[in-house]
């Protein structure tokens, strides 16, 4: 396995920042990793697992150990009547497992269909989308401790997942890598149709069989109509999460903005569409050099060009500060923050 040395991480990051690795090597196997981790060399560096790149914002050159997942392979790793467990590494593009399921006849991951990046990710911010999300058919995990070197099983429970959240983003954070994933599909799956334009994109397809293939096309036409192309227009999807707020604090905002968009959620609580907020601030379309807040989707900030981490990350400052000011609302970054700043 090659090592470089100063390595440019633009190629590796959606928001195509110009950042620098102080080392950075490829994993293509786990035999890679266990070499690397006994090297005397990065015992005591900071180390950083990059997937795809595409929720993270680099903010400052990264001294330490970039190690970016390249390992690949999917298999099934078990069945239970109409239950097939599928095993991914963390290497494999997310969306080339969903497609490889639904060839297998199974459903179950067909409404996260086309979100950007890599399996091994995909737990650590609990990925989700048209009213599901990874953890709906999570079975386990297993992962290297980066400081002992030692492998874990996770089991759905101990990941402790939450919206956009789980214990790699809290407790674990940083301290393990993620091998692979196993899901649990379903031979017989219940399509979940509910949420958005995905019911209506079905009929307007015409679609006479509702079937997992056919839900992961309508989810894809709708996300290509509304996400900006990070190969087109650099952005990390949804820089700020959904605000979660109290029943009598959306009920105030709703009297002062009737239009405000929100959705109950399972404990009485309401979340926020930061979209609108955002928006109803004029911030859709706003520009501050070549930083910017997407023009059809307030909710996602992009790189024209040659933007740096800070501009990106005032510009979400400014943000920040107007919705915290106008609604009492505290908005928090989906994207993952990386520099001194972070
Ligand atoms: P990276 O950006 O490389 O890493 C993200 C974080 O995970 C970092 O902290 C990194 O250190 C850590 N990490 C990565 N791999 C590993 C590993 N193997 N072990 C341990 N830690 C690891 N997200 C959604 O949830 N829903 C969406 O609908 C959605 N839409 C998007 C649309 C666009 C256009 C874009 C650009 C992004 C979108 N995202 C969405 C965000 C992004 O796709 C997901 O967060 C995805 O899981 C990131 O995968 P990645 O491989 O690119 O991770
Ligand atoms: N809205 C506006 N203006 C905007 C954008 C949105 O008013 O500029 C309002 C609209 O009323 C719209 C509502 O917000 O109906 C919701 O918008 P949308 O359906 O586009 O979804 P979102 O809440 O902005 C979330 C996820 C996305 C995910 C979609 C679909 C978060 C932080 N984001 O976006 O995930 O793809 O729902 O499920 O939860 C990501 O995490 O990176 C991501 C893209």
């Amino acid at each position: 396995m090659e090592i470089f040395k100063n390595h440019s991480l633009k190629q590796f990051n959606t928001f195509g920042i110009e950042a620098t690795a102080g080392c950075f090597a490829e994993l293509q196997n786990s035999d890679d990793l266990e070499k690397l981790l006994k090297q005397e060399e990065f015992s005591g560096q900071k180390k950083l697992i990059l997937g795809g790149g595409s929720n993270v914002l680099f903010t400052d050159d990264f001294p330490g150990l970039v190690i970016h997942i390249n390992t690949q392979g999917i298999s099934i790793v078990g069945e239970n009547g109409d239950d097939v467990m599928i095993e991914a590494q963390a290497g494999v593009e997310w969306h080339k497992l969903v497609l490889h399921t639904i060839e297998l006849g199974l459903g179950g991951l067909e409404n996260l269909s086309l979100i950007p990046g890599n399996v091994g990710a995909a737990p650590i911010q609990n990925i989700g989308a048209y009213g599901t999300e990874q953890k709906d058919c999570f079975e386990s995990l297993t992962a290297v401790n980066l400081a002992s070197g030692e492998i874990k099983k996770f089991s759905k429970k101990e990941c402790r997942f939450g919206y956009r959240d789980s214990i790699f983003k809290n407790e674990f954070k940083d301290q393990f890598l993620i091998l692979s994933v196993t899901y649990r599909l379903s031979r017989k799956p219940v399509f979940i149709l509910g949420y958005g334009a995905v019911a209506s994109e079905l009929a307007r397809m015409q679609v006479k069989e509702i079937n997992s293939r056919a839900v992961s096309e309508a989810v894809c036409n709708i996300r290509r109509s509304k996400l900006p192309d990070p190969v087109l227009i650099c952005n990390a999807g949804s820089f700020f999460k959904n605000p979660v707020v109290s029943a009598a604090h959306y009920l105030r905002l709703r009297e002062k903005y009737p239009k405000i968009v929100a959705f109950e959620t399972d404990d009485g609580n309401y979340k926020l569409a930061a979209g609108w907020l955002i928006e109803h601030l004029g911030f859709k379309g706003l520009r501050r050099g070549d930083a910017g807040v997407c023009a059809t989707q307030a909710l996602v900030l992009v790189n024209y060009g040659r933007a740096a981490g800070k501009d990106i990350l005032a510009l979400a400052h400014e943000i920040m500060n107007a919705v915290e000011k106008a609604f009492g609302v505290s908005l928090q970054p989906e994207v993952n923050i990386i520099g001194n700043d972070g």
